[in-house]
């Protein structure tokens, strides 16, 4: 198990204070690592800074919107300060505006574009720019499986999703011999503030089961164990790959 074993191990997990995040940041604190988790407002990462404290582990909160310019270096800089090291980036903060093509305009466009895709990748720049230096790192970016297939999503989340898992090949064949190794995860549907409006709806949620081989929804637990895999030296010969964590969805055909 030690091959698995996050101790010693400085982490940054981005919307961290709900949701996937959060699932992911107590995770990888579980395994060891401490965690620098980040949000908008401190508020939203009280929770989970007390839950990983109460459990022995190690958690610092970072307030930024990933949207703005400086954004990057900033968390970069404090996780540095705060944690004394940076190993592992994971990029799960995204949102979406479910519109039809005809009906997106400019800006909604931009802020899913920007949060998913631009923010994604300028922090894994100003984190790349350390781990590469130190001939060490693990980024782990949270894609969708509406990246790999085309889903009712909207096509700006889709866009931004497949423009993630591209972005993680051309980052992995940069940065892979330095020591850097750049991975996605792909998730199908789970029950977080994101996604509970839309499954609450039960013909919705009945049909996602209907495309969903597993038969459930995902649990975000589902989604700890190959986070914490492919931020691990289990996972140090794979790079530029996207995980599907999607109970089967994407290989079902009919
Ligand atoms: N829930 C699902 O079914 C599902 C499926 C596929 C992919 N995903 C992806 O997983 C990731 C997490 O999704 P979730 O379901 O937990 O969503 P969520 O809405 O519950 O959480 C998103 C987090 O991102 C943070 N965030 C939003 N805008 C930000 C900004 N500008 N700066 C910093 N932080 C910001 C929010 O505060 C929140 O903590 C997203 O990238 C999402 O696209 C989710």
């Amino acid at each position: 198990m030690t091959r698995f074993d996050l101790t010693g191990k400085k982490a940054i997990v981005t919307g961290a204070g709900r949701g996937i995040g959060k699932a992911l940041a107590i995770g990888l604190a579980e395994a060891g690592a401490a965690v620098a988790v980040v949000a908008r407002t401190e508020a939203d990462l009280q929770e989970v800074v007390q839950e990983i404290q109460a459990s022995g582990g190690a958690a610092t909160p970072i307030t930024a919107d990933l949207t703005e310019a400086g954004a990057a270096e900033k968390v970069v800089a404090e996780t540095l300060e705060t944690l004394g090291g940076l190993h592992i980036l994971v990029n799960n903060a995204g949102m979406n505006i479910r519109k039809k093509a005809h009906e997106v305009n400019e800006e909604e466009w931009d802020r899913v574009v920007d949060l998913n895709l631009k923010g994604a990748f300028f922090l894994s720049q100003a984190a790349g720019k350390v781990m590469c230096e130190q001939r060490y790192g693990r980024i782990v970016n949270i894609a969708s499986v509406a990246g790999l297939v085309a889903l009712r999503t909207g096509v700006a989340y889709g866009a931004s999703k497949a423009g993630v898992i591209q972005m993680t090949r051309v980052l992995a064949l940069e940065w892979s011999k330095f020591g850097v190794n750049v991975n996605a995860i792909a998730p199908w549907y789970f029950r977080t503030p994101l996604t509970e409006a839309l499954l609450d709806d039960e013909a919705f949620l009945q049909e996602v089961l209907q495309r969903t081989p597993s038969g459930r929804i995902g649990d975000v637990e589902d989604l700890v164990g190959p986070a914490i895999f492919l931020a691990s030296d289990a996972a140090s010969y794979i790079s530029g790959q996207t995980i599907a964590v999607d109970g089967g969805m994407s290989v079902y055909g009919f």
